[in-house]
């Protein structure tokens, strides 16, 4: 995404007088709801349409450690649900909600505690990736449970950053081939210093991630909803000799439990629902990012106040159905 123009910016100028039903109202389409059951309920209907999923509950940064108990536990019950009900589905989680910007040792334990269970249940447990003052932190939260043998956890690399080249080939050396990446744009605004700034710029660089973590033998969720990041994913995995059946990469990665050959296409839950059905008609991996929780309010008006972009596909989504179906 690029940076705001002024309409992006005058929407987002009046979330502060939306009445919070309005707010609701159009969230309802990207958030499951406020409960555990909701999100069930979303993943159960996903799965009938061949989608996986991967459940975020939400909430981030938070002011003291004990609120960081409180995801551990909401987090437990994701996964005795997802376990249950026999879901083809994992877990993202938000670092600074276990408490990594307080405290990266509490954060590293809190997330540990969760990977470990995780590991128990075969599940994966991805850290999703947070603004630029997280992104050290987060990396080593990764390659140090992998060094301790937890292998069933991943991270977000955000192809605006100029850094993550370089993150992609340190990750790929550090996990060799148990590195697995949510490769994405990036929705946090940075800055011009550390970061790509114009909507093409952001898009070569995120296609660059993608063949690049490709090519170093990961296994790569590929988020977006963009068609150009999607048909240049779809080339390079077809050059590498990669399909939904085989991966053709020597050496050949070893297949990840719960997933396929080498990829996926990831996506968030309400967003191009015409793409999602069109790969996974083509046999693709699809999994939708199922957000949950009472925060919907905070979350929604976040998102639209880090990247006010959203805002006018929010509002495009809206009045031009025909172009986004959920
Ligand atoms: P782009 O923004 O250009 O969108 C392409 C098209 O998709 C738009 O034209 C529009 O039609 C549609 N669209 C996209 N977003 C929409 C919306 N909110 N409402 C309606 N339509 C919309 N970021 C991050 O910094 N850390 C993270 O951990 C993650 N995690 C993550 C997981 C998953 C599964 C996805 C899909 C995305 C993320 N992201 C993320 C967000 C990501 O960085 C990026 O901001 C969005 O995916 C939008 O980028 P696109 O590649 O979709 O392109």
């Amino acid at each position: 995404m690029a940076q705001a123009g002024p309409f992006s910016r005058a929407i987002v100028g009046m979330t502060g007088v939306m009445p919070r039903w309005f707010v609701r109202w159009i969230s309802r389409r990207y958030v499951a709801g406020p409960h555990l059951d909701d999100a069930v309920r979303v993943m159960q209907r996903l799965q009938d349409e061949g989608a996986c999923a991967t459940v975020d509950v939400l909430g981030e940064e938070i002011q003291s450690l004990d609120e960081a108990t409180f995801f551990l536990e909401e987090y437990r019950r994701v996964m005795a649900a997802i376990v249950e009900h026999g879901l083809d589905a994992n877990l993202s989680i938000k670092p600074t909600a276990f408490g990594l910007l307080l405290d990266a040792e509490v954060g590293l334990q809190n997330i540990r505690l969760l990977v470990t269970e995780a590991a128990e249940h075969g599940m994966f447990v991805r850290l999703d990736m947070e603004d630029h003052r997280v992104t050290d932190d987060t990396i080593q939260v990764v390659t140090t449970l992998h060094a301790e043998g937890l292998t069933n956890v991943g991270t977000v690399l955000q192809g605006r950053l100029h850094r993550t080249g370089q993150d992609i080939e340190d990750l790929g050396v550090a996990l060799g081939s148990n590195a697995d990446h949510r490769i994405c744009k990036g929705i946090y605004l940075e800055p011009e210093a550390i970061a790509h700034t114009s909507r093409s710029a952001i898009t070569d660089a995120t296609i660059a991630c993608v063949r690049t973590a490709l090519d170093r033998g990961a296994y790569v969720g590929i988020a977006t909803h963009d068609d150009q990041i999607v048909s240049a994913s779809l080339e390079h995995l077809g050059s590498l000799g990669i399909s939904p059946t085989e991966d053709g990469r020597q050496p050949c990665p070893p297949v990840r439990p719960g997933k396929g050959p080498g990829y996926e296409f990831q996506m968030l839950l309400g967003v191009r629902g015409d793409l999602r059905r069109r790969l996974r008609s083509d046999g693709h991996r699809t999994r939708v990012y199922v957000p949950y929780g009472e925060k919907w309010y905070e979350y929604s008006i976040r998102r639209l106040k880090e990247n006010p972009t959203v805002a006018t596909q929010v509002v495009k989504a809206f009045l031009m159905p025909w172009t986004n179906r959920p």
